[in-house]
Formats: C-alpha cells, sequence, structure tokens
C-alpha cells in the first residue's frame, strides 16, 4: 500500500501514523523526523533544516525531494510506505510523481486530516515527545501515565521547540499557503480521502481503517 499522510501541523499525522504503519507494516517515512534526527546527530543536513524549521518555514524543496528519492529507493519501500509531512509543496509533489512513475508505481490513497485551527494550536503547545524513543503524547488528550515520563521506554519527555504558540501558528499560516493546494492537486487526481481528525485518536484511526480495508 502507498499512502500519504496530509493534513496541518498538529492535526495528528504522527499519531495515526504510526498506528498505520503498525497494522499495514510499511515503512513509516516522516521528513519531520528525518530532519530532527539530523538535528539531534549535528549533522550538516540537520544544521540547515534547523535554520527554517525553528522559525516555522520550510526546509527548500531540492533539499527535501534528494532526501526522500533516496528512501524511496530502498528495499523496504518496495511493497508500500506512508509518507508523512510529504509532499508539502506543489513543487514537491511533481518531484514525487516523476520518481513514481521511474519506479513504475502508484499512489493508492491521499488521507487529509483535517482539523481546525483552534484544536491545531492547543494539541501542538501541549505536545510532549520521548527525548529516547519518540513517541508523543498530550498533555491533556494523551498523557503519560507518570508525569513527564515515556510510557513506552521510561524516557523523559520535552517540548519541540517549534512548538511555541507563535511558531505553530507561523506554521499554520506556511500550510495554508503552501501545502493546502495539494488538497486539489490529489482530489483532481481521484485519490484524495478525507478524515475528520476533529474525533478522539481512535475514533480517528478507525475510520482510516475503514477507508483502508482490514489489511487482511
Ligand atoms: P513535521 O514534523 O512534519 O511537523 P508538522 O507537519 O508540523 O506536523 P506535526 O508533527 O506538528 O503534527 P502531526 O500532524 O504529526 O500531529 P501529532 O500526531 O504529533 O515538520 C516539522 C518541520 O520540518 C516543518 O515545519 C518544516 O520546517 C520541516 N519539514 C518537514 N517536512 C517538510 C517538507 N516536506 N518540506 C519542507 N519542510 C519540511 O499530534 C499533535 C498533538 O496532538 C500530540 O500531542 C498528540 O498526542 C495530539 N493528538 C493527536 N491526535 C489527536 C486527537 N485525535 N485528539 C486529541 N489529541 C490528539
Ligand atoms: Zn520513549
Amino acid at each position: 500500500m502507498r499512502l500519504i499522510l496530509l493534513g496541518p501541523p498538529g492535526a495528528g499525522k504522527g499519531t495515526q501514523a504510526s498506528k498505520i504503519v503498525k497494522k499495514y507494516n510499511i515503512p513509516h517515512i516522516s521528513t519531520g523526523d528525518i530532519f530532527r534526527k539530523n538535528i539531534k546527530e549535528g549533522t550538516e543536513l540537520g544544521k540547515k533544516a534547523k535554520e527554517y524549521m525553528d522559525k516555522g518555514f520550510l526546509v527548500p524543496d531540492e533539499v527535501v525531494v534528494a532526501i526522500v528519492k533516496d528512501r524511496l529507493m530502498k528495499d523496504d519501500c518496495k511493497e508500500g510506505f506512508l509518507l508523512d509531512g510529504f509532499p508539502r509543496t506543489v513543487a514537491q509533489a511533481d518531484a514525487l510523481d516523476t520518481e513514481l512513475s521511474n519506479l513504475n508505481v502508484s499512489l493508492d490513497k491521499v488521507l487529509n486530516i483535517s482539523v481546525s485551527k483552534e484544536n491545531l494550536i492547543e494539541r501542538a503547545v501541549g505536545r510532549r515527545v520521548c527525548k529516547e524513543c519518540g513517541e508523543t503524547y498530550h498533555v491533556k488528550f494523551n498523557p503519560p501515565k507518570k508525569d513527564n515520563i515515556c510510557d513506552a521506554c521510561g524516557g523523559e519527555l520535552h517540548q519541540r521547540k517549534d512548538d511555541t504558540e507563535e511558531t505553530v501558528t507561523k506554521r499554520i499560516e506556511v500550510y495554508l499557503e503552501q501545502t493546502k493546494p495539494l488538497i486539489d492537486y490529489y482530489s483532481e487526481k481521484g485519490i484524495l480521502v478525507d478524515i475528520n481528525g476533529e474525533q478522539d485518536i481512535d475514533a480517528v484511526f478507525s475510520d482510516i481503517v475503514s477507508v483502508l480495508g482490514s489489511g487482511e
């Protein structure tokens, strides 16, 4: 299965992605996670990406496209993949089309998770992420069992640097301007499915499963 998760910052893409890849056994390709890993490791790519991410801007298309192209060539992507946070501009979507047609494959579905602006800000600002394993929590909607400690690995939780109200607001503006046009782009191809992201995490997932099928 070849999928894209589309949606504004804080809509719940990462949360749903980790459930989807477990159920359907496909690799999770999150460009945001790739950049954060590089920032943590202090690589040149990380240094470059950080300048944009901290301000809520997009990393330049050519940088992101090169990374995704590379990733899609790996063996584990042969049977399918889930792209989370990519593409984010029409230029990225065009580049992806070209790459997929070179590989002789096509996308099955684009899941578009929608959530109101107010809720997006509350979700992003209340998000806490495990420093060790990357598991995502929310202070109100998905709290860990012990304060500030990851249920999965016991690691310490922290707040992402780009999750301040100011930066989230900027990221939403960037989304509206540069990423939202992809809704029409994929609607016209007949593969876009709208998912109501305003429900609780399990209800959103169950809607996704009814679109994708049981995976049996
Ligand atoms: P990226 O990491 O992709 O961030 P994003 O798209 O802004 O999305 P988020 O990770 O903020 O949110 P999410 O939708 O995954 O929500 P989550 O599941 O965590 O990108 C970061 C930056 O990297 C970009 O700003 C850009 O600079 C750069 N970048 C990345 N890709 C790029 C690209 N292709 N091109 C250029 N630049 C790129 O959920 C949020 C919170 O809500 C959590 O706390 C969660 O527990 C909670 N929650 C989730 N679902 C629910 C629910 N149903 N009800 C209540 N709470 C919920
Ligand atoms: Zn953890």
